[in-house]
C-alpha cells in the first residue's frame, strides 16, 4: 500500500459561511488542515477589522474540543474601504490581506469593488503595511464571454495594478487557465496563485457530463482541458508561487440544483486527499507537500506546521451528502470515488 507522509497543510482559500452551515463543514477543515484563509464573503461581507476579529472567534468556538486549528482573516474591499483600516487590520495580528471582489464577479461580491481605481489609497497603504492582496480575477462586463473573464481581467486589471503597487503582494486567486499561469510565470517578485482541486481534476466537460451538472458549477468557471494541463504543470513544477487553496463554497442543495443555481463546490471533506490525485496523475506526489504546506506559509511569512499528516493510497466512496445546518450538501464526487484517504493527523 502507498502512503505518504507530509507536514501539516495550509488551505489558502476557504469558504466557511457562518452559524450552523459554519459549524457543519469546519470539521472536514480542521482534521486536515492547520490554518485556512477564511474568506470575507458573508452577508453582510466582513469589511472591518472589528468584525473580522467576531467572525474569527465564532470559527474558534465552532471548532470541535482539543483540535487546534487557527483562522487566518482577510477584510473585503469595498469602495468605501478607508485606508485606516489597513492600519487596523495590521495591529490586529490576526489579518493578513484584503480580499478584491470586483462587484458582481461571483457568489456574494455585490458589495465589492466598481473600479480599481477606487481603492488605490488602500492599495498604497496595504504595500506600505505589507499586506497581501487577494484577487478574485474575472472582469464582470456580461459582453464578454464568460470563459475569456479571468484573461481579460489580466490585460485590463491586474498588469496595471501590479505595476502601479510595484511592492504590494498579490495572490492571484483559483486560477483556471493557462493565461493566468502564464501570467504568474512571467511576473514581478510577490506575485503567486492558488489552484483548487477542481479545477486540476477537471475540465469544463464535467458542467455536462450527461446532462447539466450543478454541483461542477463554480467561479472562476471550469475551464478547458489545455488550461487544466497547465494548471497541472504549474503544480507539479515545484515553483514556490504556486500553492494550495482549495476555494470548498458549499451551498445548500437546493440553492445549486435550481433554474439559477448558486456557484460553488463543496471539497473541504476530502481537499487534500483529491489534490493528492492530482498530484499522482501529473506523476509529482513528491512535490506535494511543499505545494500543499511550504509554498503557502511562505509567500504569507507565516512559520511552516510543526505537524503531519498520513495519506494512503486507498478508494473511499464519498456519501451522497452530508448535512448543512438544516439543510444538506452535496459534496464533490458524491457517492463516487476518491483514490486517496486521510489515514492520520498527528498536531505538533
Ligand atoms: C464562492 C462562494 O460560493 O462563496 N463561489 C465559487 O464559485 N467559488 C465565491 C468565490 O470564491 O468566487
Ligand atoms: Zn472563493
Amino acid at each position: 500500500m502507498t502512503a505518504i507522509t507530509i507536514r501539516r497543510p495550509d488551505d489558502l482559500h476557504l469558504h466557511l459561511r457562518d452559524g450552523e452551515a459554519m459549524r457543519s463543514v469546519l470539521p472536514f477543515t480542521a482534521a486536515r488542515f492547520a490554518r485556512a484563509l477564511v474568506m470575507p464573503n458573508l452577508r453582510p461581507p466582513v469589511t472591518a477589522t472589528q468584525q473580522a476579529l467576531a467572525y474569527r472567534q465564532r470559527i474558534l468556538d465552532a471548532l470541535p474540543a482539543g483540535v487546534a486549528f487557527e483562522p487566518l482573516m482577510t477584510l473585503y474591499l469595498t469602495d468605501r474601504t478607508e485606508p485606516a483600516e489597513v492600519d487596523r487590520a495590521r495591529a490586529s495580528g490576526c489579518i493578513v490581506g484584503f480580499k478584491l471582489y470586483p462587484a458582481g464577479a461571483t457568489t456574494h461580491s455585490d458589495a465589492g469593488v466598481t473600479d480599481i481605481r477606487k481603492v488605490d489609497a488602500v492599495l498604497s497603504r496595504m504595500e506600505e503595511q505589507d499586506l497581501v492582496l487577494e484577487v478574485h480575477g474575472e472582469v464582470t462586463d456580461p459582453q464578454v464571454d464568460v470563459f475569456d473573464r479571468e484573461a481579460r481581467f489580466i490585460e485590463e486589471v491586474l498588469t496595471g495594478l501590479a505595476a502601479r503597487f510595484p511592492r504590494l503582494r498579490i495572490v492571484f486567486e483559483h486560477i483556471t487557465t493557462r493565461a493566468a499561469v502564464q501570467f504568474v510565470l512571467g511576473s514581478r517578485p510577490g506575485i503567486a496563485a492558488t489552484l483548487t482541486p477542481q479545477h486540476l481534476l477537471m475540465n469544463r466537460n464535467a458542467l455536462f457530463a450527461g446532462g447539466i451538472r450543478p454541483h461542477h458549477y463554480c467561479l472562476p468557471v471550469l475551464k478547458s482541458e489545455p488550461d487544466r494541463e497547465a494548471l497541472n504543470a504549474a503544480a507539479a513544477s515545484g515553483d514556490p508561487r504556486f500553492f494550495l487553496g482549495t476555494d470548498s463554497a458549499p451551498h445548500a442543495r437546493g440553492a445549486k440544483e435550481t433554474a439559477c443555481g448558486c456557484a460553488g463546490m463543496f471539497c473541504a471533506h476530502g481537499a487534500i486527499e483529491l489534490y493528492a490525485e492530482a498530484f499522482e496523475a501529473a506523476g509529482a506526489l513528491a512535490r506535494l507537500e511543499a505545494f500543499a504546506s511550504e509554498h503557502g506559509a511562505d509567500f504569507y511569512r507565516l512559520p511552516r506546521n510543526e505537524g503531519r499528516i498520513t495519506l494512503i493510497k486507498t478508494p473511499w466512496e464519498v456519501p451522497r451528502s452530508y448535512p448543512f445546518g438544516t439543510e444538506e450538501i452535496v459534496p464533490l464526487r458524491a457517492g463516487e470515488h476518491i483514490g486517496w484517504r486521510l489515514a492520520g493527523t498527528e498536531r505538533g
